[in-house]
């Protein structure tokens, strides 16, 4: 099992990364794949806010728009021409297949000019590996529990790039519930980070949210029944015509979900015999979530460990560094390489050419 961080041939890696699956075209220079040497994300949220939501099409030419101009922002904050760059690594999945398409095309124009290997990085694992930025003597095995706007999984890293899911959710990601619940209750997009704050003044005990455990031994997640309950509970305070108390409201959903998130985590850490979590993904941005697997994971003898804000929401720097331990595997794509919106984890692109 490869446990240390290592070029190949023992030199320095470059990696130029480019991540355009959702609402940030990023992109980012990393060396050795844990070194973030630039990491430009250009956020358009604004953009979406006047929607509620991302409007796909509307990311797809935002991206257009930006993607060589971080590209280039990239390279000069990082200090760094395109003749020294060794790698280019871009997500291709999952994600917006029109949003992934920009990020991929300028992938492989730049990697077919430049003559230097293409690789196509899987976003979550992307978002797996932003623990190896933050957390430089972080080695697998761990435990991560990775929950995101479109993503909620519970996965055991067994070693570099490889994954064993133990649970993801049935319905609704963990983010998607924070940003329809703060729709819900007119608090504006992305959600998830007004709930948060919101919480933080609330009662937690004040409003009583059903928690979803599903069946005694699964690891899997259901999140629409709660969303739903708190829209059931908003809609029948409107008709008696009772004030709503909005901080409640937030703390008290906020309470179910990661109670329900924190108990199924530390179990599966259980099952696997390892005494590492991690976090990932944009609500590992939630505060409560960190403060209660820290103290719940302490009193059982569990690490736990999350990447700071910037790597938790979307980033190219973790898309590098996917790249680079795929490099180090021997995953290159070719020129063929497509977005593939459903992707899973795990599964790695298939090369049709020999080159
Ligand atoms: O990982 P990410 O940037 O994009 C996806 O790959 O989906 O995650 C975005 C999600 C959104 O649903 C957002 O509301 C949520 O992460 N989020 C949070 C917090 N910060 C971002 N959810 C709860 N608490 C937060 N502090
Ligand atoms: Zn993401």
């Amino acid at each position: 099992m490869r446990k240390t961080i290592q070029s190949k041939n023992g030199r320095d890696v470059l990696t130029l990364a480019i991540e355009t699956s959702c609402d940030e075209t990023s992109a980012a220079v990393v060396k050795n794949g844990r070194e973030v040497l630039s990491n430009v994300i250009s956020s358009q949220i604004d953009l979406h806010k006047k929607f509620g939501g991302v409007v796909p099409e509307v990311a797809s030419r935002k991206h257009v728009e930006n993607v060589n101009i971080v590209i280039q922002e990239a390279l000069d904050t990082a200090n760094v021409e395109l003749k020294e760059i060794d790698q280019i690594g871009v997500t291709y999945g999952p994600g917006l297949v029109g949003a992934l398409l920009v990020g991929v095309s300028a992938a492989k124009a730049m990697a077919y000019a430049l003559k230097i290997p293409l690789i196509g990085v899987n976003h979550i694992e992307g978002h797996i590996c932003a623990n190896y930025i933050e957390d430089k003597t972080l080695v697998p095995p761990f435990l991560c529990l990775i929950v995101s706007g479109g993503h909620s999984h519970l996965v055991f890293v067994e070693d570099y790039g490889i994954y064993e899911v133990l649970g993801k959710t049935r319905d609704d990601a963990v983010g998607e519930a924070f940003d329809k619940v703060a729709r819900a209750m007119g608090l504006g997009y992305p959600g998830g980070p007004l709930i948060d704050a919101l919480a933080q003044k609330g009662d937690t005990k004040a409003i009583k949210f059903p928690r979803v455990y599903l069946e005694a031994d699964s690891f899997d997640f259901s999140f629409s029944g709660i969303k739903s309950a708190v829209l059931n509970y908003l809609n029948g305070e409107k008709q008696k015509g009772n004030p709503i108390v909005v901080e409640n409201v937030a703390a008290g959903f906020q309470q179910a979900v990661i109670e329900v998130l924190v108990y199924k985590t530390i179990e599966a850490a259980k099952r696997k015999k390892t005494d590492t979590i991690v976090l990932a993904g944009g609500v590992a941005a939630n505060s409560g979530l960190r403060r209660m697997l820290t103290e719940e994971g302490k009193k059982q003898g569990l690490k736990v460990k999350y990447p700071s804000l910037t790597l938790c929401t979307d980033n190219a720097a973790m898309i590098g560094c996917a790249a680079y331990y795929d490099y180090l595997a021997g995953h290159a794509a070719d020129l063929y390489l497509n977005a593939v919106p459903n992707l899973k984890l795990g599964e790695k692109y298939v090369r049709y050419s020999q080159e």
